[in-house]
């Protein structure tokens, strides 16, 4: 008995096109709509997604609304569980960095020195 081999897998002129085009299209260099302004509360961050990329929404003492990657360069948590402060900076959660509308991080925390040794 002789193993068969495996049949190529026809792909239609419109498949093809559409995956030359999903390799070809810089997805990620485009301008989309990713909430109604109306519809969001200022007073606190908001989680999105976008081309499967957590983002957060935001809106800064010069009440721009800002976009950034929902991520905390300190831990990489989430900056959507922050919170925005009265001068207008994001505020993150879990050690209380804080950003203005332009990602530069203006204040951060001071840990601590430990006194134990491990
Ligand atoms: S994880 Fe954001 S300040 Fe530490």
């Amino acid at each position: 008995m002789v193993a068969s081999e495996p049949k190529p897998e026809l792909i239609s002129e419109e498949n093809l096109f559409i995956q030359q085009e999903e390799e070809t299209f810089p997805w990620t260099k485009q301008w989309y709509p990713v909430a109604v302004i109306d519809h969001l509360d200022a007073s606190y961050p908001h989680k999105i997604q976008l081309l499967g990329k957590d983002l957060v929404l935001w809106r800064d003492r010069n009440n721009k609304w800002r976009c950034f990657d929902d991520v905390c360069p300190h831990r990489l948590v989430p900056l959507s569980e922050g919170r925005i402060e009265s001068d207008g900076t994001l505020l993150c959660a879990y050690h209380a960095w804080r950003f203005d509308g332009k990602g530069n991080c203006v204040k951060y925390s001071t840990i601590k020195r430990c006194s134990h040794r491990s």
